[in-house]
C-alpha cells in the first residue's frame, strides 16, 4: 500500500520533472507556470483554495517564503492546511536560480487592490486603525511593508488571508518554527490582537489602505 503509494509520487514527481538533460535554469514566466493553477495566470489567487494574491509582493519577500515553504519552516504544521498546499509546490522542479527566477517574475506582476469580502464584515476599522498603531512599526502606516525589518507589504491583500494568518501566528500555526526568525518577530504582534473581533477590527482598517 504505502509502495504503491511512493510509486505513485515519484511518477508525478517524474512528470512535473524538467526535460532530461536540461540543466539551465528556466525564466521566471514558465517556471510560473507552475503556480497557475493556485494564484492564477495574473497572481491575484482564489479564494476557493485559499490562495493569497502574490502579484508585486516584493522579490525578496517571495524567496524567503518559498524557500521556508521548501524547508519546512512554513507550511509543515500539521494544522496548517493551506500551507501543506502549498508546501510541495515549491519542492517541485526549482534549484536556488529557478527560485529567485520565479520570485522575480511575481514581484514584476501588477499588483491589485482586493475587495473586502465576508471576512472582515463586522469589523470596526475605526478600532482597528487604533490597533494598527502597533503595526505601523514594521508595515508602515501605508502597509506597504519595510525590507529593512523583513516586514511585508499587507495592504491590498484579500481579507480573509490577511485573517488567516493572523490566526495562524496567534495559535502557533506559522512562525513557531525555531527556524523562523522573521515569523519569530511577527508572532508575538498577533498576540496584541485580543480575540476574533480584534483581528477583523485591525482587518477591515487595513481595508481601507490603498495598495
Ligand atoms: C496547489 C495550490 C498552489 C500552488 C500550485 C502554488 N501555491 Fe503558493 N500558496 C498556496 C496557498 C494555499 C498559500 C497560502 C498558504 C497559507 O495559508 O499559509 C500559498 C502561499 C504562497 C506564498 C506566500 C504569500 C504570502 O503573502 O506570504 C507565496 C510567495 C507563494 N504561495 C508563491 C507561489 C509560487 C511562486 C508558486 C509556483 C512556483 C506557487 N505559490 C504555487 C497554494 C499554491
Ligand atoms: C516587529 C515588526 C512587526 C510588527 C510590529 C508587526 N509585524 Fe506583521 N510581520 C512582520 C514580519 C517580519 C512578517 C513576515 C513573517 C515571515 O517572514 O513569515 C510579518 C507578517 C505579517 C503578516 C503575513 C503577511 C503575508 O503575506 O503572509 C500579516 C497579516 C501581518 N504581519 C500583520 C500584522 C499586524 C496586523 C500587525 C499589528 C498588530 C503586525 N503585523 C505587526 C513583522 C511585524
Amino acid at each position: 500500500m504505502h509502495r504503491m503509494t511512493s510509486f505513485l509520487l515519484l511518477a508525478l514527481a517524474l512528470s512535473a520533472c524538467r526535460p532530461e538533460g536540461a540543466k539551465k535554469t528556466l525564466p521566471g514566466n514558465e517556471l510560473y507556470a507552475a503556480c497557475i493553477s493556485c494564484h492564477g495566470t495574473d497572481g491575484q489567487g482564489q479564494e476557493k483554495i485559499a490562495a493569497p494574491a502574490i502579484a508585486g509582493l516584493p522579490q525578496w519577500y517571495v524567496e524567503a517564503q518559498l524557500v521556508k515553504f521548501r524547508s519546512g519552516v512554513r507550511g509543515a504544521h500539521p494544522d496548517d492546511y493551506e500551507g501543506l498546499r502549498m508546501r510541495p509546490m515549491s519542492r517541485q522542479m526549482m534549484d536556488e536560480g529557478e527560485v529567485k527566477a520565479v520570485a522575480e517574475y511575481v514581484s514584476k506582476m501588477a499588483p491589485k487592490k482586493q475587495a473586502p469580502t465576508a471576512a472582515s464584515s463586522g469589523g470596526d476599522a475605526a478600532a482597528g486603525a487604533a490597533a494598527y498603531g502597533t503595526c505601523t512599526a514594521c508595515h508602515g502606516a501605508d502597509g506597504k511593508g519595510n525590507q529593512a525589518l523583513n516586514a511585508p507589504p499587507i495592504a491590498g491583500q484579500y481579507d480573509w488571508y490577511l485573517v488567516s494568518q493572523l490566526h495562524k501566528f496567534k495559535k502557533g500555526i506559522r512562525g513557531t518554527n525555531p527556524k523562523d526568525v522573521t515569523g519569530a518577530q511577527m508572532r508575538p504582534m498577533s498576540m496584541t490582537l485580543a480575540d476574533d473581533q480584534a483581528i477583523k477590527n485591525v482587518v477591515a482598517h487595513i481595508a481601507t489602505l490603498s495598495k
